[in-house]
């Protein structure tokens, strides 16, 4: 790390025998790796996948040619494509053994918790040693398979088979639903994926890293980023988002829901970024896809959207909080059918391409991820043995 002012649990910190300036901790500013896969240009307002602006890329490519581009380094060719897929449909398969384990959870489960069992549960089974870009294809193929089988469980069905001739986000609307999915609904879920796949040294990315870094396996390394993706400063905010447009109900009541929200000290999900000072570039792009999927929906959020920007800077100002990537997740995710606690999960649909694309490229050039704290506790307390305290 090129810094090393800044503890990982936001208390703010200096270095040890500096006269520093404290920094606001969060390890905020911090470069922590180098990496070729995404950068995120935070006052420029700017998302770049290995070369190509997410502009670009956001409706004109799938998301299988996005997770070639992080794992090989390029964009696809037509035959590199059909092979991409044709690997991805191969390994969407469901284990019984992992099948029993999701069976045998709550049907009150959290989905999160879901893929995190379940992700875990084929791995111990199924992956060894270093990490492949095979592991990585297999892991990915299987997301949707264990999240859909859950949820049509829960709802007294039984889980499907994968079809071979769907693309990767028009499968999982399938093994979702059980219906052909509507052709507007697989270009607008299939542009999330794109738009979510990789994100620099996002929370969930670092964690991965970190874990990869010890030499441990790539389920392990994913896995423990699915729990970080969980929280809702994080991956966990779009479900939290439409609860709260559900609360709003009118754009009349908009502005008064959202004062009182503030004045309470609440957060505004779907506001504020830790890179990003001005709007999230794939705010950008899924405010038009929301716009499109769900004209009426739309209406309401974007008069959210407006007056929440407009209090944020009248009562937090210099802040620089705007839309981040999560507010129109939550309109789009809604609008293609999908449930707000399978949300975050699509999330991690999306990026378990990054996490893994991080994995391959961390173990491609590994030291090992060991920060340091700053020690704040007592150091000469006078040992008393455990009779005499
Ligand atoms: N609503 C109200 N106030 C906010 C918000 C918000 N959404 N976001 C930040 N602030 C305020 C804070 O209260 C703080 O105010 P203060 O200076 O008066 O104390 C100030 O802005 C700075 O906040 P920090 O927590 O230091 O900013 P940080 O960079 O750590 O936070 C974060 C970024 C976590 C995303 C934050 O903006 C937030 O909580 N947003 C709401 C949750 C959300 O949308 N999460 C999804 C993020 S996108 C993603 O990860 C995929």
């Amino acid at each position: 790390m090129s810094k090393s002012t800044s503890g990982t649990n936001g208390a703010p910190q200096t270095a040890p025998g500096t006269n520093s300036k404290p920094s606001k901790g969060g390890l905020e500013g911090i470069v922590a790796a180098t990496t070729a896969l995404s950068k995120v240009e935070g006052t420029a307002g700017r998302l770049i996948y290995h070369g190509y602006n997410i502009h670009d890329l956001a409706t004109t490519t799938s998301f299988e040619e996005i997770a070639h581009l992080l794992w090989f380094g390029h964009l696809p060719n037509k035959s590199e494509l059909a092979d991409l897929k044709a690997k991805l449909a191969a390994e969407r398969t469901l284990p019984t053994s992992v099948l029993q384990i999701i069976s045998d959870l709550p049907i009150t489960a959290e989905p999160m918790d879901v893929l995190r069992t379940a992700a875990s549960a084929w791995g111990a089974s199924t992956i060894k040693g270093k990490a492949t870009v095979e592991q990585a294809i297999a892991l990915t193929a299987r997301f949707p398979v264990f999240l859909a089988a859950f949820h049509r469980l829960r709802g007294g069905l039984e889980p499907l088979e994968s079809r071979p001739e769907l693309g990767h986000a028009a499968n999982y609307l399938y093994l979702l639903s059980g219906k052909q999915p509507e052709q507007q609904h697989v270009k607008a879920l299939d542009a999330y994926l794109v738009l979510l796949a990789d994100h620099g040294m996002n929370a969930s990315t670092f964690t991965a890293r970190v874990v990869a870094s010890t030499e441990s396996d790539i389920v392990s390394s994913t896995v423990a980023a699915v729990g970080a993706l969980k929280g809702p400063l994080h991956g966990g905010a779009p479900s939290k988002v439409l609860d709260m447009l559900k609360a709003i109900g009118t754009s009349d009541n908009a502005e008064s829901w959202l004062r009182s929200a503030l004045a309470v000290g609440q957060r505004l999900m779907g506001f504020g970024h830790r890179v990003y000072k001005t709007e999230d570039p794939r705010a950008e792009e899924l405010r038009e896809l929301a716009r499109l999927a769900d004209p009426q929906e739309f209406v309401l959020a974007r008069r959210v959207e407006e007056i929440a920007i407009a209090l944020l800077e009248e009562q937090k100002p210099g802040r620089r909080l705007y839309t981040n990537v999560e507010f129109y997740s939550a309109v789009l995710l809604s609008s293609v059918g999908l449930p707000g606690d399978l949300f975050t999960p699509t999330f991690a649909v999306s990026r378990v391409a990054g996490w893994t694309a991080h994995i391959l490229e961390q173990a491609g050039n590994n030291r090992l991820i060991r920060p340091e704290a700053d020690y704040i506790g007592p150091t000469d307390e006078h040992f008393v043995p455990l009779d005499e305290r």
